[in-house]
């Protein structure tokens, strides 16, 4: 063994590596808890941190780090607070709000334990202390949105703008970019992922890639392979024929590799083919460094690693979560199950990469630049939002107009979907505050329409998240009916119609899009998204995004649609190639609104 090694940069692994023990390296290849690794002092070796995500750093998981520091200083465990989160929860969604924002109120903990009150004041310090100047995250625009913008230099450059927040949050591999393919719209992570498109998934992954490790921060691109459902996603086995995986579902993966040049690569839940992802040799090691030439590290989805020692000899190098029992894999290579020189590898590779990040080459804990990431959030809605129909001059609204707006959705709009992708954010600005800041107060109306409105302009959302599929393209019963209701009134008084759509995705229009003059996708558009909307719907910014997916006219037309999620913990990908609109171009040879490049709903009667 090796003595006086030290950490001090990538030729000195192989020393370090060598002066490891054998339970120091069963140790390093899984995590020390949630979102963060475990250190090894004696050589030199810190402790990083992974968080999610793609479209902003999601504090609740860094909360999960504070929290045991917490208990640990007031000389708690876990159990003995019941379970902090649940604690948590106990003082509702308003005092958790005020607590990531590092401020309860005495009011929210008054109906608390005297004990668990303690616990949350010091925790509610410790977030204080943590936040980096300028407070909580900024939440930008989800992948959809991003891929949407067909631009990639701007969604490099959000990519920047992320990779900045995370080192002010003293994050080191930031868990995105998702780069799953859109194979069915009802997916319920589908507004995380870029395109239904290998081709325009694999041109944007380069560019945000290049912007988040521009700054220091490793970019781990996922769901190594082809996690396109929610539905048993721990698990399912997706029977995909081997011209669409690597046609399709492994492009973008290897542009992320080859011309992004990404240093860590997230292994997925699901099956492909029979192989659990995270224990597959063939995907991570004779494909993704076989083939593409990958030098990173691989770390597990969370759970993924469902075989510990077969995960470790098929390349997946770093287990998360943590902690993990390090005798398993001690155990393991003294029965000769794992060799150590594999392990050797899996730890080499993990330090190859953490020689790069803030954690080893310091921290530079500066404040969020607001102004700039407001800036990016909104460029990246307005240059994301589909102006999917204009008639009759309904857009943009011109100045003096008095503009009636009805919707909830007007009020209360979705940021982003649901699950890791979510970002608490200090701000959000709705439709209604867009159009009041740009029109004036005086020129809106909210819940009514005037008789001298100029047009009335509608806000519908539908929102998804991880853990669960959309069960239909729809639009809530009520918000059909609110559209058509108002169209109508419009047609009467003759004014015009004009539809904001806030949604995660494609949705069924078939049943109103013909009552109404205007329709503009502004999906779930970020903190900025009332900005960006108002801005648009003004003419003060082009609608330049074009569907990044396409948009069926029923769900029907969809050519996953006969295997969707799958049945039996199987799901077999029978459309083969013929994703999206490679189906419906190839079946019906011609669809609609080509200008909107991937094809709007195909009239398939
Ligand atoms: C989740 C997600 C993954 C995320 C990870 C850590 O289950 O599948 O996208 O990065 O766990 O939150």
């Amino acid at each position: 063994m090796s003595k006086g090694a030290i950490l001090t940069d990538a030729s000195s692994i192989p020393e370090v590596v060598q002066a490891m023990t054998l339970e120091e390296k069963a140790r390093f290849v899984a995590g020390a808890r949630a979102f963060e690794t475990g250190p090894v002092d004696r050589l030199g070796i810190p402790a990083f941190v992974p968080a999610d995500g793609h479209n902003g750093i999601n504090f609740f998981q860094l909360l999960g780090n504070i929290i045991p520091k917490v208990l640990a200083k007031r000389g708690q465990s876990a159990g003995e607070l019941r379970d902090p989160f649940r604690t948590m929860s106990d003082v509702g969604m308003a005092g958790i709000g005020n607590l990531l924002a590092g401020n309860l109120d005495p009011s929210n903990i008054e109906s608390l334990s005297p004990e668990n009150a303690a616990f949350l004041r010091d925790l509610s310090q410790a977030v204080q202390e943590s936040l980096p100047e300028g407070g909580l995250p900024s939440c930008f625009p989800p992948g959809m949105v991003m891929g949407a913008t067909w631009n990639p230099e701007l969604v490099g450059e959000c990519g920047r703008a992320v990779a900045k927040e995370a080192k002010a949050f003293g994050v080191d591999v930031l868990l995105g970019p998702n780069v799953n393919i859109h194979r069915d719209p009802l997916c319920g992570r589908a507004f995380e992922s870029y395109s239904e498109d290998p081709y325009l998934a694999s041109q944007t992954v380069i560019d945000y890639v290049k912007g988040v490790q521009g700054e220091g921060i490793a970019a781990d691109v996922k769901h190594y392979a082809a996690n396109n459902q929610e539905y048993m996603r721990q698990g399912i086995d997706e029977v995909i024929p081997e011209r669409a995986l690597r046609e399709i579902y492994l492009p973008a993966f290897k542009a992320a590799v080859q011309e992004g040049g990404c240093w860590t690569v997230m292994s997925a839940y699901n099956k492909i083919n029979g192989e659990d992802c995270a224990l597959s040799k063939r995907l991570l090691t004779d494909i993704l460094r076989g083939e593409w030439g990958f030098a990173g590290f691989v770390v597990s989805d969370w759970g993924a690693a469902y075989d510990r020692i077969q995960a470790l000899n098929a390349g997946n190098d770093l287990e998360m979560p943590g902690p993990q029992n390090p005798q398993e894999v001690i155990d393991a290579v003294e029965r000769g199950e794992l060799g150590e020189t594999t392990l050797d590898e899996r730890v080499s590779n993990i330090l190859g990469v953490l020689v790069k990040l803030p954690a080893f080459t310091g921290r530079e804990r500066a404040a969020i630049d607001r102004a700039y990431s407001s800036q990016v959030a909104r460029r990246v809605a307005v240059e994301g939002a589909v102006l999917l129909k204009n008639e009759d001059g309904a857009l943009p609204i011109e100045e003096g107009s008095v503009i009636a707006v009805v919707g909830e959705n007007a009020k209360n709009p979705i940021a982003t979907g649901g699950g890791s992708a979510g970002v608490v954010s200090p701000y959000m600005v709705s439709l209604l505050e867009g159009l009041e800041a740009r029109f004036g107060a005086d020129a809106v109306r909210f819940g009514e329409i005037p008789a001298n409105a100029s047009c009335v302009v509608i806000s519908v959302g539908v929102t998804s998240s991880e853990g669960s599929d959309r069960a239909s393209l729809a639009l809530a019963d009520e918000d059909t009916a609110l559209i058509l209701e108002t169209a109508e009134t419009c047609r009467r008084r003759r004014i015009k119609t004009i539809v904001v759509l806030n949604v995660c995705g494609p949705v069924e229009m078939h049943g109103w899009i013909d009552e109404v003059d205007a329709v503009l996708i502004i999906w779930l558009g970020g903190m900025e998204l009332g900005h960006a909307a108002a801005a648009l719907l003004s003419g003060d910014e082009n609608p330049s995004g074009k569907l990044p997916l396409t948009f069926p006219r029923r769900y029907q037309d969809t050519p996953s649609c006969l295997n969707f999620p799958g049945e039996f913990g199987r799901v077999v990908y029978g459309e083969g190639i013929y994703v999206g609109y490679r189906y419906l171009l190839k079946i019906l040879g011609r669809t609609s609104f080509p200008r909107a490049r991937i094809r709007v709903f195909a009239n398939v009667t």
